[in-house]
């Protein structure tokens, strides 16, 4: 057997393209023996057409048996109540039962409803941000609050509630903080929250969490409310906030494709899937534990190991598309994995979507002259987390 690898799961190469190690696991062995942020061994899947195979395939790539990352010192009862109602982290047919409740709520047709909202949410943060003056950090005065405020009317957050919020989801997201911190974070969110929940129960809203109050009293226990509340809440606003600001850069990066959105907002459909192909901000769903042996790209893998799929590697696949590492917003990408494959794919795909097409082209519009207002060299990504993003992004106008 191999020894594992040090292949940098989140390093970027230039700021955007995935490390050399990644691409070279890709085109070469496909699957890699690695050290992971779970501080367990594992194999990292790299190509496309396995990528898809592994997320498609629950019952032999488990997500329940995966351990939580850095919860080892986690009583086994504390444990459980914050596993409850994590969708991501749960395999059918607990998984099918909870999901049931929650796709009403994010078809495209339900979604539709919200453009009016989400138009108005944009056109005031564009305001805001122009008020801010030039130069103004994109990530605190439009990424952010978009996507938040988004969720936080969705789900019956108090909007107010954002500093603290954000905060918490950022550091929950962050690969580096210790197994201590990760765990005084992971409580002081459950107790927002708890807070939140227990005043849904009281006073049901016509929000999501109301919704779920309402009408699921008797099949859904207070913590997968909880549960559920987090993982929407963080979902909601910590993923697309990220897309919106590099979405942003790789465009001001690449001037003639940014005036092919400014110029014509009606092919902003299609360059928001390649944007989410080549961005791939989402370094990899949790990790997948084998349920028995398993043999991929020809290695065989033991039962109970954890499998990782490394969706900027997958997305960059020239299986997938001809010249991968080429941003072209006018290509017609289907079949990218950026929101994951099969029964987890990502429920807020229609909404992050919708937001994205306000987004982009709406801000593109309201300021023709939007430049980077630092070099380049100088961009603040964010690294070390499970979702590839930006802490700040200076522009100017
Ligand atoms: C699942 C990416 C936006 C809620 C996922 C998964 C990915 C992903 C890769 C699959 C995880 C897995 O296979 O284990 C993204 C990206 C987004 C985005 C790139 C933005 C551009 C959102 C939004 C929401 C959301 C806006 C909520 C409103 C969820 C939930 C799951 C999920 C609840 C778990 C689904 C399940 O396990 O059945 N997302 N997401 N996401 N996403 Fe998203």
């Amino acid at each position: 057997m191999t020894q594992p690898n040090e292949v940098p799961l989140q390093m970027r190469r230039n700021g955007f393209d995935p490390a050399e190690e990644l691409a070279r696991a890709r085109d070469g062995e496909g699957v890699v023996r690695v050290e992971t942020p779970w501080g367990l061994p594992g194999y990292l899947v790299c190509r496309q057409e396995d990528v898809r195979r592994v997320l498609a395939d629950p019952a032999r790539f488990s997500s329940a048996l995966t351990p939580l990352r850095g919860a080892g010192a986690l009583h086994p009862d504390e444990l459980a109540r914050m596993r409850a109602g994590q969708l991501i982290g749960l395999d059918p047919p607990e998984h099918t039962r909870l999901r049931r409740m929650l796709t009403s709520e994010f078809t495209q047709h339900r979604i539709r409803r919200l453009e009016p909202r989400i138009v108005e949410i944009v056109q005031t943060a564009l305001d805001d941000l122009e008020r801010a003056g030039r130069p103004a950090d994109l990530m605190a005065n439009f990424a952010l609050p978009v996507p938040s405020l988004v969720i936080c009317e969705l789900l019956g957050v108090p909007y107010a509630d954002r500093a603290g919020f954000q905060d918490r989801s950022a550091q929950l997201l962050d690969t580096s903080l210790s197994a201590e911190e990760l765990t005084a974070v992971r409580r002081e969110e459950r107790a927002y929250l708890a807070d939140l929940v227990a005043r849904a129960q009281a006073d049901p809203g016509q929000d999501l969490l109301g919704m779920l109050v309402r009408e699921h009293a008797d099949d859904l226990s207070t913590d997968e409310l909880i549960g559920v509340a987090g993982q929407l809440l963080l979902a909601g606003h910590e993923t697309t906030s990220n897309m919106l600001g590099l979405g942003i850069l790789a465009l001001l990066r690449h001037p003639d494709q940014l005036a092919v959105i400014r110029e014509d907002p009606a092919r902003v459909e299609p360059a928001v899937e390649e944007l989410l192909r080549w961005l791939s901000i989402s370094q990899s769903p949790p990790p997948r534990t084998t349920t028995t042996e398993v043999e991929i790209a020809g290695q065989v893998i033991p039962a109970g190991t954890l499998v990782i799929c490394s969706l900027p590697a997958a997305n960059r696949d020239s299986a997938l598309v001809g010249d991968p590492d080429r941003l072209d917003v006018t290509r017609e990408v289907a079949g990218h994995v950026a929101f994951g494959h099969g029964v987890h794919h990502c429920l807020g795909a229609p909404l992050a979507r919708m937001e994205m097409r306000i987004a982009f082209p709406a801000l593109l519009q309201r300021f023709p002259g939007l430049a980077l207002a630092e070099p380049y060299e100088q961009v603040d990504f964010r690294v070390l987390s499970v979702v590839f993003g930006l802490n700040s992004l200076q522009v100017t106008w």
